[in-house]
């Protein structure tokens, strides 16, 4: 079977080495840079079991610049480009992923499109009417970056969004999700077959549920950092309940990354005129962690305030609507100087901040080390840690 990849980002990539264990696969993108290093085994993006795959594994994978190869012919043509948020319309900009469909229906005419990027509710039946064609899923994916391809050799689950009342098309379906599920290690997946929009709405319910509670957690620490409260031995307490349960509960500088702000924003936009309140106080919630913990920094009177990693998690090498980003701009804008220490970023500074990757002058001239995630190597300078990490696990 021939599958062709549209975008080799988190999804995109994983995607492709997944499916390559037992299929062609050829992985398109627009940046010469990512194209040369996935044929050169090398990956673009920092993810163990991609980087292990691409070097050790037989993969039948092809990266390219040309739409043309890739999509002609192609089976199956996943769209996996980026659908960042845009704050003028507060919607999602799907100019990448409507540019990518029309590209592949000018090369490719019968190929079934699956869509991963992560879209506007209603998005895959609009476009289905628009094109017209009934050939376009929507499947939504769930993995984490850093743990990309991982979460696809062992996902929680497989959806695929269709018009299920065509029979060929279930049984396009069923073909889709057996080759996700022939490159998983992970036995017995639970496979959900729904409509295209019901689909589009789990991943937007899921993700804001996720930042929801991330933002819980935040607020419970808020209450006990004023409170002069053990946030550690409260949220033991309270996650021990079996319904609550011990897992995603480590506070932070505020939840981030590239899907949770933007996914949640855009399920707000979704709801329009249907009655809410809890979706725009977890937004909202997110910007009060945000102003808190800056307000906790600065209550300490620090003339330089050193910002331990731009990374949302230790191990990850992008800064994505890291929230420490928001914190330290933040900072900065109270007059207080701000200086860096990320050894993934090799220029002189970040947005015009200074960047010290000698690490112990910028232990040295830091009066205050805002780390969201600690490591062990700041363990000689505990003193001067400003941290919510509380589990220290993620
Ligand atoms: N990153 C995640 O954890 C995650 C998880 C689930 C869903 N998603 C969703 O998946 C989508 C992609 O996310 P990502 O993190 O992989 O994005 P990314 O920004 O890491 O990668 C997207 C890639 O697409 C390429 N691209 C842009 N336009 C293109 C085109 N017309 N043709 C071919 N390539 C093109 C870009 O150059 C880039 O390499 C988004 O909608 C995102 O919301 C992301």
């Amino acid at each position: 079977m021939k599958i062709a990849v549209a975008g080799t980002g988190y999804v995109g990539l994983s995607l492709s080495v997944l499916l390559a264990q037992h299929h062609c696969v050829y992985a398109v993108d627009i940046l010469p840079d990512k194209v040369e290093k996935i044929n050169q085994g090398i990956s673009p993006i920092r993810d163990a079991e991609i980087e292990q795959f691409l070097k050790e594994k037989r993969l039948d994978l092809h990266a390219t610049l040309n739409p043309e190869i890739a999509y002609s012919d192609a089976d199956f043509i996943i769209v996996a480009t980026p659908t960042n948020y845009d704050v003028d319309s507060k919607k999602f900009d799907t100019s990448s992923v409507e540019t990518a469909i029309h590209t592949i229906r000018k090369y490719n005419k019968q190929g079934t499109i699956v869509i991963k990027s992560t879209i506007p509710i209603g998005f895959t039946r609009r476009m289905r009417h628009e094109l017209p064609d009934k050939n376009l899923f929507f499947s939504p994916e769930f993995l984490r970056e850093g743990h990309a391809l991982y979460d696809n050799l062992y996902p929680g689950r497989i959806i695929i969004g269709a018009r299920l009342e065509d029979e060929s098309l279930l049984e396009k379906a069923k073909i889709f999700a057996s080759l996700l599920q022939e490159g998983a290690v992970k036995q017995n997946i639970p496979v959900l077959f729904m409509h295209s929009t019901e689909a589009e709405a789990v991943k937007l319910f899921s993700n804001t549920y996720l930042a929801m509670r991330a933002a819980y957690f935040n607020e419970l620490d808020n209450f006990a950092e004023t409170r002069g409260l053990n946030t550690d031995e409260i949220i033991r307490g309270v996650c021990l309940d079996s319904r609550i349960c011990d897992f995603y509960n480590n506070p932070s500088f505020g939840y981030g990354g590239y899907c949770l702000p933007k996914d949640t924003k855009q399920l707000l936009a979704e709801y329009a005129d249907t009655p809410q309140s809890l979706i725009s106080a977890i937004v909202e919630s997110n910007d009060i962690r945000k102003k808190f913990i800056t307000d906790q920094i600065l209550s300490k009177n620090p003339k330089c305030v050193g910002i331990y990693r731009l990374t949302m998690k230790s191990g990850s090498d992008n800064y994505r609507e890291s929230s420490t980003l928001y914190v330290m701009r933040n900072i900065a804008a109270s007059g207080t100087k701000v200086i860096i220490f990320e050894p993934t970023w090799n220029k002189p500074d970040y947005e015009g901040f200074e960047i010290v990757n000698d690490f112990e002058s910028f232990k040295n001239r830091s009066d205050i080390i805002a780390a969201n995630r600690i490591t062990g190597e700041l363990s000689d300078v505990k003193e001067k840690i400003y941290s919510r990490d509380i589990f220290r696990r993620d």
